[in-house]
């Protein structure tokens, strides 16, 4: 356990919470120079941080895990956001032997199949790649907000990662899907065309289906699992 840095959660939390976001992200780059990184799954939520890092011109690394599962409308985004900000947003990807494997063994879609398949091939094309971007950082900001899901509604702004040994800084938390997707529209922000066919939470194109009125915002996640085990990994506590 990474005790001291654990310590200074406190003084981190009472420097930022008067700040904007802007600000927060400026100090705590400041605070730990190439430590901070932010990872973006070209959500509503995380187009918006994308916005605020590259527009202040923040040292905060920006990647995203490529599953290679991902829907057409997100390469989409991704490459729309390139160009618009004038960014390389960085990719990592699941290690080529697992997913040979993986696929081979199991075929293309045995996520389907049980609860146990499913967490494999998360954690192959995700929670492994998620490892590696974070190897080095001290701060990993993220676009969960707490409306998406009850489990996300305890989460704190900054809180403490036990399992990836860091800090996790969850700026847009307590925003609600009304004032998310008016910043976005605002300011013009490039989003997924995928959020105006009623897809909220966007994850790989085969595990995401868009929600009814009505529906819970993770309904569209995993949809044919108990809503109890939806967990990929990415945020253990989270799920
Ligand atoms: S997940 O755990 O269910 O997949 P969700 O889609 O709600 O997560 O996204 C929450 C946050 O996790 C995003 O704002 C982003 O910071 C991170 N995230 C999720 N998927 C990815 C991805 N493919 N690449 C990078 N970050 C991601
Ligand atoms: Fe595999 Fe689906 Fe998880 Fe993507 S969301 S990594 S396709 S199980």
């Amino acid at each position: 356990m990474n005790a001291s840095l654990q310590n200074k959660l406190p003084t981190l939390q009472a420097n930022i919470s008067n700040l904007s976001i802007k600000n927060a992200l400026a100090l705590l780059a400041d605070f730990f120079p190439c430590q901070v990184t932010f990872s973006t799954s070209f959500s509503y939520e995380d187009q918006i941080i994308t916005h605020e890092i590259v527009n202040n011109n923040l040292p905060i690394k920006i990647f995203t895990l490529d599953t290679g599962r991902l829907f057409s409308e997100t390469y989409s985004v991704w490459s729309r956001t390139n160009e618009f900000y004038n960014t390389k947003i960085e990719a990592y990807y699941p290690d080529a032997i697992a997913l040979q494997e993986l696929v081979s063994q199991r075929g293309p879609n045995s996520f389907y199949e049980s609860i146990e398949n499913r967490k494999e091939c998360c954690h192959i094309r995700k929670v492994v790649p998620l490892k590696n971007a974070l190897k080095g950082n001290t701060i990993w900001v993220t676009g969960l907000r707490a409306e998406h899901s009850p489990a996300r509604q305890d989460l704190q702004i900054l809180e403490w990662d036990e399992g990836n040994q860091l800090i996790k800084y969850n700026p847009l938390l307590h925003w609600n899907t009304a004032e998310t997707i008016q910043f976005v529209h605002q300011n013009n922000i490039p989003y997924n065309s995928l959020h105006d066919k009623g897809f909220v939470s966007i994850g790989c194109a085969p595990c995401t289906r868009a929600i009814k009125a009505g529906e819970d915002f993770r309904a569209g996640r995993w949809w044919w699992e108990d809503a109890n085990k939806k967990e990929c990994g990415l945020h253990e506590k989270q799920a």
